[in-house]
């Protein structure tokens, strides 16, 4: 997974918990790397798995509010570095109907090596939109929190509704939104 996903959660940790409980993750777990980790660089899956499951015995909450609040906070990073999407689309679908064909697709071109979630989009309403999640890392979470990122972004609110779930024994993830313009 590419180093940004890792070097946004170090952030958000120093920044809610301090360096200690950041260092206390990286201890706990087997990392090949040792725990240097750099934006452009890329590492295992199984490192950022590790952490987050740390983390998530460290503040004793469920794994799907984790994700998102980490979703939510990966977004401001990944739209700092990225911001020429955020500036070429008008509203919170256009960037969101662009994640799969536009934004992944360009960051895959400047990283070979780098694995995206598919994301599908269906029923497209006047105010809905629906967003298939297939990825075989299931972090259908962390895209709801993603989301959110996007609805704060353009400081708006977006329904959320998770209505089918890979956690819950679905072929795929579905979440249906509703925009509030
Ligand atoms: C400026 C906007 C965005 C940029 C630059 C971006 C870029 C990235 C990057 C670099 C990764 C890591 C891939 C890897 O390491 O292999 C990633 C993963 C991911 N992205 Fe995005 N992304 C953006 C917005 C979004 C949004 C709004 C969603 C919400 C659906 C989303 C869904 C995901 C998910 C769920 C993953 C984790 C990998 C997986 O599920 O298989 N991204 N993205």
């Amino acid at each position: 997974m590419k180093g940004i996903i890792f070097t946004s959660l170090a952030d958000m940790v120093e920044e809610h918990y301090g360096l200690k409980s950041w260092q206390g993750m990286l201890d706990a777990c087997p990392l090949a790397t040792g725990g240097s980790y750099s934006s452009g660089g890329i590492y295992p899956d199984k490192e950022i798995m590790c952490l987050v499951g740390q983390l998530q015995q460290r503040l004793d909450v469920p794994l799907d509010i984790l994700l998102r609040t980490f979703g939510e906070y990966l977004f401001e990073c990944l739209s700092k570095m990225h911001h020429n999407y955020v500036i070429s689309k008008a509203s919170p679908r256009d960037f969101i109907m662009s994640i799969n064909d536009e934004i992944h697709r360009d960051i895959e071109k400047l990283y070979p090596g780098t694995s995206f979630p598919f994301l599908e989009y269906i029923n497209d309403t006047d105010n809905g939109l629906s967003v298939i999640y297939k990825s075989p890392r299931k972090l259908c979470f962390l895209a709801e929190g993603l989301i959110q990122g996007v609805a704060n972004q353009y400081n708006t609110d977006i329904g959320i509704i998770h209505s089918k779930c890979m956690h819950r024994g679905d072929e795929h993830c579905q979440m249906d939104l509703t925009f509030y313009e």
